[in-house]
């Protein structure tokens, strides 16, 4: 890609954690880094699988070796809820915490981030749904990813679920972004064939979003290009070779990288549909985007047919020239990608029948507006045009 004319564009801002700790073993760090922030007594937050696999037990022990009381807050469930945040804080309270680690996917992660920001700013959470609405930085926060990934370690992002409204909320703000992020792939390389695609394909998500969004700004798209680059060389063989350690370390920078693009562009359509089918029918959000992918793709590639042809080249699919041909390239590439990872459509997904999906999708489109996404899309769909997309993608 050609280098962008800095001085030509509007201002943009790039947000990061403090510092990031990358690279194999780099978790064994996770006591020293909280030391080093003044932690006296931390929680960490994780999911009951992560418990049961032995390894939030090897944390708790490297914080005892440091002099650290660490204690364990385990009832994360996937897509985190506003009742799992709440046990959380009082979790926290209870041990008069003054550090969050979050150790895990995107759920103990996102879970982690809201805890410390209610640790320092009134409940109900809800109220801090959207843009820039927290008004006080929230406790110290440690994020160590296990999936590779939703790239939340960097973002500014955390998406709980209200399930009174059967709403996944989006918030975005400063006070979401980690003190310190330790991406370690090591920590990954647990993850069953399945899981690695679906987590996968949301990584490729958030670059692919991040690079055609109405957001996208020179700093980001350095990492959208990375995050590209490194899924199209590594999720293949991740997914084949569960043991294959390039390429889980490779998906793990991709992730970081991932979220690191979109958290300082944004996610668009895939992401603005993606979070309803969530809340609504449980699908984990991977798969919800992997499903979604290449119809949303095919509708929005008129908006941005230049930048969407630059995406097939560094995804390596498409020659120089015509951008035309590389979108149509783009297209198949997402189509067999999903073949190839075992990403079924639509219908193979919700577990409900097609009259009852469609009956939702009304609801589905205002939700997926009132998100704000769709409208960082290269093409900004009517509440219409949304509900004719699930109708495709089915
Ligand atoms: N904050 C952000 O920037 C951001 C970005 C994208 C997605 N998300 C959110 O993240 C959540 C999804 O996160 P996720 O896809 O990482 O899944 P997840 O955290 O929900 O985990 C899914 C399952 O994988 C298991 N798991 C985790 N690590 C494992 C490992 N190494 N080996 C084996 N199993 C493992 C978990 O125990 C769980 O059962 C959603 O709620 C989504 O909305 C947040
Ligand atoms: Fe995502």
């Amino acid at each position: 890609m050609d280098a962008p004319l800095v001085t030509l564009t509007p201002p943009s801002s790039f947000w990061s954690p403090r510092k990031i700790v990358v690279g194999a073993g780099a978790s064994g760090q996770l006591a020293a880094e909280a030391k080093s922030l003044g932690a006296r007594r931390v929680l960490i937050v994780a999911d009951r699988r992560l418990a049961e696999c032995g390894l939030l037990d090897r944390f708790v022990r490297l914080f005892a070796d440091a002099g650290v009381h660490a204690a364990e807050f385990c009832d994360v469930q996937p897509d985190p809820t506003i009742d799992n945040v709440m046990q959380g804080l009082a979790a926290l309270r209870r041990l008069d915490g003054d550090l969050l680690v979050g150790l895990g996917g995107g759920s103990p992660m996102d879970a982690a981030k809201a805890i410390a920001v209610l640790a320092a700013n009134e409940p109900p959470l809800a109220q801090y749904a959207g843009y820039d609405q927290v008004p006080r930085p929230g406790a110290p926060l440690i994020l160590v990813p296990t999936t590779a990934g939703t790239g939340s370690e960097a973002t500014r992002v955390t998406v709980i679920t209200d399930e009174e409204r059967s709403v996944k909320m989006m918030m975005l703000d400063k006070s979401f972004m980690a003190t310190t992020a330790i991406v370690d792939y090591e920590l990954s390389l647990s993850m069953p064939p399945s899981l690695t695609a679906h987590v996968g394909i949301d990584t490729m998500t958030h670059g692919l979003e991040a690079f055609v969004s109405r957001k996208a700004n020179p700093w980001a798209d350095l990492y959208a290009v990375s995050c590209l680059r490194l899924t199209a060389r590594h999720l293949d063989t991740a997914y084949r070779e569960p043991d294959n350690r390039e390429a889980r370390a490779g998906m793990m920078l991709a992730a970081t990288h991932g979220g690191l693009a979109f958290s300082n562009s944004s996610v668009a359509l895939v992401h603005g549909m993606s979070r309803p089918i969530g809340a609504n029918f449980h699908v984990p959000h991977g798969l919800s985007n992997a499903v979604l992918l290449p119809e949303v793709t095919r509708y929005s590639l008129s908006g941005a047919a230049a930048r969407y042809a630059e995406a097939a080249r560094i995804l390596g699919v498409a020659g120089p020239g015509n951008d035309e041909a590389a979108g149509h390239a783009l297209l198949s590439y997402l189509d067999e990608q999903n073949r190839r990872l075992g990403v079924g459509r639509l219908r193979d997904v919700v577990g409900v029948t097609q009259g009852e999906f469609m009956g939702k999708c009304e609801e589905m489109a205002d939700a997926a507006l009132a998100s704000g996404s769709p409208q960082n899309n290269p093409r900004v769909p009517t509440q219409a045009e949304i509900v004719e997309l699930y109708r495709r993608a089915w």
